[in-house]
């Protein structure tokens, strides 16, 4: 998983809930790293979980809700180091259709070693889009996020619902209606 996800995230835990926290769940953790993250490093993705797992026990709020709010923070992230990206698309529903042929395609060009899920397109409109998310990371609620942004964005908003094919959310379907 790129460096950037964790600075990120550590600065937005930093942002809502003090440096204490970020001291406490770092400490909590056995990572590799120490908790020494740099934006353009790779680390373990079970970092992130370990992370994840100790904020949401301080917490009390779930893992999916704490990827979701996440999520929301790394858009306007995306949206200030990838402006080429958003000029591109005019339309929330043309955008989201194009994250796997076109998005994380010029991803893994900037970062080869990223480790990004599929989308699998089973069917779109002009208004709706269903489709089937496959990460072994099970990020599904870092993409509501991101979809929600993508509206957002866009000026206008969806309704997004989630249908887990795979109990672990290892794969997860969205369908998506533009309101
Ligand atoms: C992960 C880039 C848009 C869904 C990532 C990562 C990067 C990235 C750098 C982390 C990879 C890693 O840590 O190894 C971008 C850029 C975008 C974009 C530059 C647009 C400008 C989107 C959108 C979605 C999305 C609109 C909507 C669903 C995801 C998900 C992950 C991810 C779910 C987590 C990894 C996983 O689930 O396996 N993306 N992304 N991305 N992206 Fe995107």
């Amino acid at each position: 998983m790129k460096g950037i996800v964790f600075t990120e995230f550590l600065d937005l835990v930093e942002d809502k809930f003090g440096l204490e926290m970020v001291d406490k769940i770092i400490e909590q953790s056995e990572l590799e790293s120490g908790g020494a993250y740099t934006s353009v490093g790779t680390y373990d993705f079970s970092e992130m979980l370990q992370l994840l797992k100790n904020l949401s026990s301080y917490t009390g709020i779930s893992i999916d809700d704490l990827l979701l709010v996440y999520a929301e923070h790394f858009f306007s992230v995306l949206e200030e180091n990838y402006p080429s990206f958003f000029k591109t698309y005019t339309d929330p529903i043309e955008m989201l259709a194009s994250i796997e042929n076109h998005i994380h395609v010029e991803v893994i060009k900037i970062y080869p070693d990223a480790e990004l899920p599929t989308f699998e397109l089973v069917e779109r409109t002009d208004n709706s889009l269903i489709m089937i998310y496959k990460s072994s990371r099970a990020m599904h609620h870092f993409g509501l996020g991101l979809m929600n942004k993508t509206f957002e964005h866009f000026n206008t908003t969806a309704s997004i619902i989630l249908e887990k094919i795979k109990e672990d959310g290892t794969e997860v379907k969205f369908i998506i209606n533009k309101n």
